[in-house]
């Protein structure tokens, strides 16, 4: 896709904003999730896939315990203490690479300052993970240059994720659950990432290779706003907590599907038992979508995303009027299958369409929107990448 030489771009920013070599120039994945929203942070499942669309992270050791930090993307560099770094304190896009850092130092650690130059290439605020990808990006880079134990492998990844994720609730404040650092560091190529959160539960990787049905991934990003830590996100998490102490579990993973109807009975609101009824049903389509990826059934597949679409739209209330659009008008155009993805309140949405009608749904998805009057959306097929690395 955007071509091998970001790297080598990115090292040459390097050179002109700090002067000198960077020690290394490190990348990872946005993603989008195939399906199991808003389950993570409720002990369930979710299915996500790494996009080709990464944050590249160029890096050199400091021998004080400063951080000075430019992004090719937003004006001005920014110079940060990490002794000056507390949970909570916010500082705008920085927090999410200072964060790692500070993370990494609470985990025991020994961490220095850093030279960083970083090139987002993520659509920022498009619930493609454009946080995570830069989290991850700036852990991987601080793991060789500190040379940091207990990162490596999978299991190494996966402890690495719990730092990225702890950067973005503690020092970012975006109360998120893991799937995204998860996606964007275990991700395999034509493959969705079957994650567990209940409990140590090792990730399976399924074969999700659509070109060889002659099928393709389409993002459509609406651009409409899409934040993670304006409180709508935090409220879903609360809602769910709420509904957990009214019953009295562990967590919603508690509720099986076939006792459902007996834990909604037991709840005090509709609100309460709408959101209860989302989570319940969307981690059991997670299951069905492994299943019906595994036997190539789509048939099955447009269901389940079709349920999981209205399951988010009526009872966890995150779509908007602009992800309905992006999805009602590519199935009306072709689509096998579309579902809105990620966090919602904006954001984008995904589609399974054949791989000859990506210009037509395309347009049709356009057009929809010239037609009400929203923001042009972006439109790409995306291939399912690999996972955060070093590129040089
Ligand atoms: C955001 C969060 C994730 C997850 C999704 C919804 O992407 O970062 O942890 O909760 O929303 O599935």
């Amino acid at each position: 896709m955007e071509g091998r030489n970001i790297p080598v771009a990115v090292a040459g920013a390097f050179r002109d904003a700090f002067a000198g070599e960077p020690s290394g120039v490190w990348s990872a994945p946005g993603r989008v999730n195939l399906i199991g929203e808003h389950t993570d942070y409720n002990r369930g499942l979710c299915l996500p896939v790494a996009i080709p669309h990464r944050t590249y992270v160029a890096a050199r050791p400091r021998k004080d315990r400063r951080v000075r930090i430019l992004s090719l993307q937003v004006p001005g560099e920014r110079t940060i203490s990490l002794d000056g770094l507390l949970s909570g304190n916010r500082g705008g896009w920085a927090a999410y690479a200072v964060g790692v850092l500070w993370a990494l130092e609470q985990a025991g650690h020994r961490i220095g300052g850093v030279d960083l130059v970083v090139d987002g290439r993520v659509p920022l605020g498009s619930g493609l993970s454009s946080s995570a990808a830069l989290e991850c990006a700036v852990a991987l880079a601080a793991v060789d240059l500190f040379r940091l134990d207990g990162f490596h492998g999978d299991e190494g990844r996966r402890a690495l994720a719990g730092v990225c994720v702890r950067a973005e609730n503690d020092v970012a404040g975006a109360p998120t659950g893991g799937m995204d650092q998860s996606a964007s560091l275990l991700a395999r190529r034509d493959t969705a990432l079957l994650l567990d959160f209940d409990g140590d539960v090792a990730p399976r990787h399924v074969s999700f290779d659509l070109a060889a049905h002659g099928l393709s991934l389409l993002v459509m990003n609406t651009r409409a706003v899409h934040s993670l830590d304006d409180g709508q996100y935090g409220n879903r998490r609360e809602e769910c907590a709420a509904a957990v102490g009214e019953l009295g579990l562990g967590s919603l993973r508690d509720v099986a599907p076939a006792d459902l109807d007996l834990a909604l009975r037991r709840l005090s609101s509709d609100l309460l038992r709408r959101r209860v009824r989302h989570v319940v049903t969307e981690v059991d389509r997670v299951t069905r979508t492994v299943a019906a990826l595994v036997a190539d059934d789509f048939a099955a597949l447009s269901e389940l995303f079709a349920h999981s679409h209205a399951s988010m739209r009526d009872d966890f209330e995150i779509s908007s009027a602009e992800l309905d659009t992006a999805v009602e008008t590519a199935i009306s155009a072709g689509a096998l299958a579309a579902r809105m993805t990620g966090g919602g309140f904006g954001g984008s949405a995904i589609a399974i369409v054949p791989s000859s009608g990506v210009d037509d749904i395309s347009s049709a998805v356009a057009n929809a929107f010239s037609a009400k009057g929203f923001r042009e959306p972006e439109l790409f097929p995306v291939r399912a990448d690999g996972p955060a690395r070093r590129e040089r």
